[in-house]
């Protein structure tokens, strides 16, 4: 499970580099590794891998990165192209998209106040966090596949 997260963060700055300024492809880069940073916990979560806090902590401060660049890459203008699955409600309704990478922000940071020191405690830090990602795809990404 350690692994999973230290290839997770080696790729980290390939990815950036080719993302270069596109905020589609930044933006998409930045999800992909808030998924793969999701992997391990749910592992963990499932009782399928041992507890480590520090792969919980280390999944956690890329969720909380994700929180903080994230919104900036929604950019007016950025609407349509490089297959993006970003709905046209974003810029409709800018004040409720960040409010919900408000809500994700502050279920990540409430899990990194709470010291988790079991795959007991990660359990429900981890799905409110989970509601956090859903509670915006279901409204603000488009349904692939
Ligand atoms: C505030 C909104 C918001 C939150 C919170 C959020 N996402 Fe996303 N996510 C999006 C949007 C919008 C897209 C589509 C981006 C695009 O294609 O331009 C997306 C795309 C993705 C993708 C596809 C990336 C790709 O390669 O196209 C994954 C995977 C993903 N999100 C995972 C997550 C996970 C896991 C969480 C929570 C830990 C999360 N997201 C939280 C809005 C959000």
């Amino acid at each position: 499970m350690k692994r999973t997260v230290l290839i997770a963060l080696a790729l980290l700055p390939v990815s950036l580099a080719t993302a270069s300024d596109d905020p589609i492809a930044q933006r998409q880069d930045l999800m992909s590794e808030t998924r793969e940073a999701l992997k391990p916990l749910i592992g963990i979560s499932r009782g399928q891998a041992d507890f480590d806090a520090e792969t919980v902590s280390a999944s956690l401060a890329v969720f909380a990165n994700t929180a903080e660049k994230a919104p900036a890459l929604f950019p007016e203008g950025s609407e349509t192209g490089g297959d993006t699955e970003a709905k046209a409600t974003i810029w409709s309704d800018r004040d409720g998209f960040d409010q919900r990478f408000q809500d994700f922000a502050e279920a990540v940071a409430a899990a990194q106040a709470a010291n988790i020191a079991s795959a007991e405690e990660l359990g429900p830090k981890l799905q409110d966090v989970l509601g956090t990602c859903k509670g915006c795809h279901d409204n603000y990404r488009v349904e692939k596949e």
